[in-house]
C-alpha cells in the first residue's frame, strides 16, 4: 500500500491514529457559540482607510528581526520543527470544551503542549515533542522557582469568517521572546522553527479554536530555567513549553465601557536599566498588590507612572495611547517611546503601523506627563485614551484618579472613535475579513 509514496507500516498506523482523533475532536463539543451566523456577517460601514490602502510593510521597525538570528556562540544545538515528535492525546484524556459565550481569560487549557529542554552538558536543544497536556515536574532547586528566571509570551490564534486559522505577526513574539531569553541568560530558539511548531500544536487542537468573531485561542510560549542549583547564575537547563487556552474578552463582564485607571506615582513598573521592556514573569508580580490596591479603591487597572514628573508608561499589561490636540492646535496620537520602560507590544507597533499609514493625524512616540495629560483635560484637549495590548486588544480608558483629581476622558463619547478604528481594523486582519501580510495562516 502506498500513501502519498510513503509506504511503510508506521506511517500508516499514525495516520490512521490522527484521523482517528480528529473524528474523536470533533465530536466532542465545538468551542462555539449560537451566535455563529451572526459573527459571519461583515461589517459594513467604515469611515476609516480600507485595509488594501495600507502598506504592507516589512515589520522591522523596533524588532530587530534578525535573519538569521544571532545567537550565542556557546549555544549548543538548536532544534528544528523537522525533529518534532508528536503524541496524541487519548480519547480517554480529551477534555470538553467550553461555550466561547462563557470563556473567560485563561482559565480554560486545550488537550495539548508543546515541549523542548535544552541541556549544555547534553549539547543545547534536545529534540521537541507535542503531547498530552501534563503536570511539570521539576526539582524544588529549579532557578525559576527561586530567582524568577521565567519569561512568556502572549499569541493569538483566529479563526477567520472563512475558517482558515490565522496566528498574528509571530515573527515579533519570536523576536521579542528571544530578546527577553538573551537578557534573563536562558538559551535563544530558532524563531521560524519554534512558528512551525506551535503552528502545529494549534492545528493539532484546532476544534479549541473558537468558532465565533468574539473569542480567540490565546498562546503561551513559556520558556523556565530548571538548572536545580541555588546559585544566581544563567541557568544551563531550560524548558521550553506552550499551552494554548480559548478566551474571551480580557475583562470579564466589561465589553462596552471604558476603563477607569488609578494613577499612583508612588508605585512603579520599571525603570531605566531594567527589563520593562522585556516580557518576563518578575515585571508582573510586583503588579499584583498594585492592581488590588486599584480595585479596593473602585479602579478597573492601574496607570503605571515613572519618574518625578510622573511620566506615563503602561496601563494595567497594556501599553497606552492618548490622542489629543498639543499645545500648538495639532490632532496628535501619543505614546510613550521604547526607552527601556515600556514593553514593545504587538499591539502597540501595529496601531503605530497602521496609524502612520492613515496619516489623519501627527503619530509621535514621546515622553508625556500627568500634568501636560491634566491640562489637556482641563483645556478639554484630550479626545481619546486607550490601552493596547494581545490579551486585552484595544481598550478604551474614561476616567484616571491622580493624586486627589478625577480626569474624565470622553473616549467613548466620540461617534467615529480612533479606538474603534485601530480595534475594527485589527480584527478585520485577525479574522481574515481582509487579506493581510500579518496574519498567517496555518496549514
Ligand atoms: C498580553 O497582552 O498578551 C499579555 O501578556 C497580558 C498578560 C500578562 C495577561
Amino acid at each position: 500500500m502506498s500513501i502519498h509514496g510513503k509506504t511503510t507500516l508506521p506511517y500508516i498506523v499514525r495516520k490512521i491514529f490522527e484521523i482517528q482523533h480528529k473524528l474523536y475532536q470533533q465530536q466532542s463539543r465545538l468551542c462555539s457559540t449560537g451566535r455563529l451566523q451572526e459573527a459571519f456577517k461583515v461589517e459594513e460601514e467604515q469611515e476609516f482607510p480600507k485595509i488594501n490602502e495600507i502598506k504592507q510593510e516589512a515589520s522591522s521597525f523596533y524588532y530587530p528581526v534578525q535573519k538569521p538570528f544571532k545567537h550565542d556562540a556557546d549555544i549548543g544545538e538548536q532544534f528544528t520543527y523537522s525533529q518534532l515528535r508528536v503524541r496524541l492525546a487519548g480519547p480517554h484524556q480529551l477534555q470538553p470544551k467550553p461555550d466561547a459565550d462563557d470563556l473567560q481569560f485563561g482559565k480554560i487549557f486545550t488537550d495539548h503542549m508543546f515541549k523542548a529542554t535544552y541541556h549544555k552538558r547534553l549539547g543545547g536543544w534536545q529534540k521537541p515533542e507535542i503531547m498530552p497536556l501534563e503536570n511539570l515536574v521539576i526539582h524544588p532547586a529549579a532557578k525559576v522557582l527561586h530567582y524568577a528566571v521565567e519569561l512568556f509570551e502572549g499569541m493569538k490564534a483566529f479563526r477567520g469568517v472563512d475558517g482558515k486559522i490565522r496566528l498574528f505577526r509571530p515573527e515579533l513574539n519570536m523576536a521579542r521572546m528571544n530578546s527577553s531569553a538573551q537578557r534573563s541568560g536562558l538559551p535563544t530558539f530558532e524563531p521560524e522553527d519554534f512558528i512551525q511548531c506551535i503552528s502545529r500544536l494549534v492545528s493539532i487542537d484546532q476544534e479549541w479554536v473558537p468558532h465565533t468573531e468574539s473569542a480567540s485561542l490565546y498562546i503561551r510560549p513559556t520558556l523556565i530555567g530548571i538548572e536545580p542549583t541555588l546559585g544566581v547564575a544563567s541557568s544551563d537547563s531550560a524548558l521550553l513549553y506552550t499551552i494554548l487556552s480559548p478566551v474571551g474578552g480580557y475583562f470579564a463582564g466589561k465589553e462596552t465601557g471604558g476603563v477607569s485607571l488609578l494613577a499612583d506615582p508612588r508605585y512603579t513598573r520599571s525603570w531605566p536599566g531594567g527589563v520593562g521592556d522585556r516580557k518576563m514573569g518578575s515585571n508582573y508580580a510586583p503588579t499584583i498588590h498594585v492592581q488590588k490596591e486599584a480595585a479596593k479603591q473602585g479602579f478597573q487597572q492601574v496607570l503605571w507612572l515613572y519618574g518625578e514628573d510622573h511620566q506615563l508608561t503602561e496601563v494595567g499589561t497594556m501599553n497606552v495611547f492618548i490622542l489629543m490636540i498639543n499645545e500648538h492646535g495639532e490632532r496628535e496620537l501619543i505614546t510613550p517611546p521604547l526607552n527601556g520602560l515600556i514593553l514593545p507590544g504587538v499591539v502597540r507597533h501595529s496601531i503605530l503601523n497602521l496609524t502612520r499609514e492613515w496619516n489623519q493625524f501627527k503619530v509621535t512616540e514621546r515622553k508625556i506627563t500627568m500634568t501636560e495629560i491634566k491640562k489637556a483635560v482641563y483645556e478639554n484637549r484630550v479626545l481619546e485614551m486607550f490601552g493596547a495590548g494581545t490579551a486585552c486588544v484595544v481598550s478604551p480608558i474614561e476616567r484616571i484618579y491622580y493624586m486627589g483629581d478625577n480626569l474624565l476622558i470622553p473616549t467613548l463619547e466620540n461617534s467615529n472613535s480612533l479606538y474603534k478604528q485601530c480595534l475594527n481594523t485589527l480584527l478585520d486582519i485577525q479574522y481574515g475579513r481582509v487579506e493581510h501580510s500579518w496574519a498567517v495562516e496555518i496549514d
